[in-house]
């Protein structure tokens, strides 16, 4: 019943075959609905916040709400940086008291990956802060994309397992097809499991039994919500995401993080775009941010039971 690290939270959900959701948050209305949806099903959650989301609300609100949240309901929550793209966001985010962060230096080059990686986990580590890195590059996956080109950014599973022994990182972000945003796929969704196995198990070998690894870009960019989104003004085409059962098998896997930000931000125009098309005489923003609420507190409670598996894991 605090704000906590993931290491429990993690070991919990290997052992136990689901993953814990990471939900992306910038205000008050999306601490709530994630955490009420979180409480009403007795289940742990982590909340993260970007770069741009702790420039958009800064440190100190986004720290206040958890707190709050936390304190209104009682469940086991972790603070995390998103993608911190470099040491001093992460300091930023460990001064404000965040209990987890990123370390996304998959941008680099491999040898400064690791080394910029090795800086944080030290730093964080003396401040009892957990951290997860990244090796490979999120991309959607075309069907017609050669196997080598897609192999090119995909995480190569004998890297996974050095990268892990040089830098000591707690959870590792792989890419085996999932991509950031809600146009995911041209084709039909495909992600790469085997490759996935390969790493648990390389993993295994190496003496890093349960290790947790991290899915980004994993929203399902639902139908209905988009379809909302278009039917009161909205015009977005073409959204694709992953389908909740491959979601689904990632959690019974190694896959102990599952991270959604574009689910939320179509949950919240859909809601907020009925709500002024219906009642166009209505400009009290409590109206329209409560309709927000109460959709994005349903979305969670949906991939809690449905994707995640994580019900109960408050127990
Ligand atoms: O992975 C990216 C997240 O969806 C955060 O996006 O930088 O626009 O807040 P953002
Ligand atoms: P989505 O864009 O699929 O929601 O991914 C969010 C994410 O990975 C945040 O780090
Ligand atoms: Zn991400």
């Amino acid at each position: 019943m605090a704000l906590v690290t993931t290491t429990d939270m993690f070991k919990k959900a290997f052992e136990n075959k689901y993953a814990v959701g990471a939900f992306n948050i910038n205000n008050m209305e999306i601490v709530q609905a994630v955490t009420r949806g979180a409480k009403a099903l007795n289940s742990v959650c982590i909340l993260q916040v970007s770069k741009s989301a702790l420039n958009y609300a800064g440190p100190k609100y986004l720290k206040g709400m958890v707190d709050a949240a936390v304190a209104e309901t009682g469940i086991d929550v972790a603070l995390h940086l998103d993608h911190g793209p470099d040491f001093e966001t992460v300091k930023l985010a460990i001064e404000s008291g965040f209990t987890s962060v990123m370390f996304d230096g998959s941008h680099f080059d491999y040898e400064e990956n690791v080394a910029k990686t090795i800086e944080v986990v030290k730093y964080a580590h003396d401040k009892g802060v957990v951290v997860e890195a990244e090796l490979g590059k999120l991309a959607g996956v075309e069907d017609d994309v050669k196997v080598d080109a897609a192999n090119a950014t995909y995480t190569d599973p004998e890297q996974a397992v050095d990268f892990i022994q040089r830098t000591g990182v707690d959870s590792l972000a792989i890419a085996i097809g999932t991509s950031h945003g809600a146009y995911k796929f041209k084709g039909e969704p495909k992600l790469d499991f085997n490759r996935l196995e390969t790493i648990t198990n390389l993993l295994e070998k190496e003496g890093f039994k349960n290790y947790p690894i991290v899915l980004h870009g994993a929203s399902s960019v639902d139908e209905n919500c988009v379809a909302m989104c278009n039917k009161y003004g909205g015009s977005i085409n073409g959204a694709k995401g992953i389908p909740n059962e491959m979601l689904r098998k990632a959690a019974s896997m190694a896959v102990c993080k599952i991270n959604m930000d574009t689910d939320i931000r179509l949950a919240m125009t859909a809601a907020i775009r009925k709500s002024m098309a219906e009642k166009p005489d209505a400009f009290d923003p409590r109206g329209y941010l409560s309709d927000a609420r109460v959709l994005i507190q349903s979305l969670v409670e949906g991939k809690i039971k449905d994707v995640l598996g994580s019900e109960n894991s408050m127990n």
